[in-house]
């Protein structure tokens, strides 16, 4: 089944984000052709450029790329960690994907993002209060949701942390007496907490050993295919983007210089860049 016969779930366009003051000339001064993403006249950075696609329900969309090439920046502009310089998007669920979400007021925002996003983060500290239990981190996240009833947040709480596999002995221990495994499966347990239909998951195995790793890109694929939550990975690993993704963006110096099926990208990588990605992975 082709998901294109369905509307987009998620539409960007033009999504940009500058530090510092740019002039005239910094997109044009800057991207993969001059090496850079810092304007050669004034020095601000150009962390991500002209980022445009569409995303649709249930599919999983890659974005790799080298460090610093801007994949978190996308990121973070579309779940509201920062504003774009430039840039508009649109959420299916959010006002039937009529009013631009990047240019709404903070408290409409909050609700998106809390009832139709979840995020995880390469570091646990950005996705968990670590204050909290693991029990009350997902909490939360209900709490903010809007569920008021103790019980059932309890019991939805352990019901998450034993579909990510984190033992519910531990639903009140603190995050921090965890391993980096288990941190990112309570992550990963609280992102979707509100059934979104739409996960954000940024180098959430960078770091973790290749055993560990390896079971969190099986729970976290086992979750996409069982909820039909669609899914925006981000990696600098090429075989993380090929275990979970159907679609692939490639950035570099803040542009995408290729994007496309990921099948089709392994096989038969455009852009030299992508080539020498490829070609590393082999
Ligand atoms: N606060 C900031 N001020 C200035 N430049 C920044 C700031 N935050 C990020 N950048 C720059 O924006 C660019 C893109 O950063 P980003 O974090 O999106 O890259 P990335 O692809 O996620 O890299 P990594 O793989 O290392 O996580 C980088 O060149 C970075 O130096
Ligand atoms: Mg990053």
């Amino acid at each position: 089944m082709s998901m294109q016969q369905h509307p987009w779930l998620l539409r960007v366009e033009n999504l940009t984000k500058i530090y510092g003051e740019p002039g005239p000339d910094t997109l044009s001064k800057t991207g993969p052709s001059f090496e850079s993403n810092i304007c050669p006249d004034t020095d601000s950075i150009v962390a991500c450029a002209d980022v445009s696609f569409d995303l649709y329900p249930g599919e999983v969309l890659g974005i790799v790329g080298e460090s610093g090439s801007g994949k978190s920046t996308v990121v973070k502009l579309l779940c509201f960690d920062m504003e774009p310089s430039v840039g508009n998007a649109w959420l299916r669920p959010y006002m039937d994907g009529a009013v631009d979400m990047l240019h709404v007021s903070g408290q409409q925002k909050r609700f998106i993002r809390h009832h139709l996003m979840g995020v995880v983060y390469q570091n646990p500290r950005d996705g968990l209060n670590f204050r909290f239990s693991s029990g009350g981190n997902i909490a939360e996240k209900l709490i903010m949701a809007g569920h008021m009833h103790v019980g059932r947040i309890r019991e939805r709480a352990s019901f998450l942390l034993e579909k990510t596999e984190v033992p519910i002995r531990r639903m009140d221990d603190l995050p921090a007496s965890f391993s980096g495994g288990m941190q990112q499966r309570v992550q990963i347990a609280k992102a979707i907490a509100n059934h979104p239909p739409l996960l954000f998951l940024d180098e959430v195995t960078t770091g973790l050993d290749v055993s560990v790793q390896a079971k969190v890109l099986d729970l976290i694929r086992e979750l996409q295919q069982e909820l039909g939550v669609a899914m925006i990975v981000v990696s600098h690993d090429l075989s993380v983007i090929r275990m979970l993704t159907d679609r692939t963006l490639v950035m570099k110096n803040g542009r995408v210089v290729e994007s496309g099926l990921t099948d089709q990208i392994l096989q038969d990588p455009q852009h030299p860049y992508t080539q020498l990605l490829v070609s590393s992975l082999l």
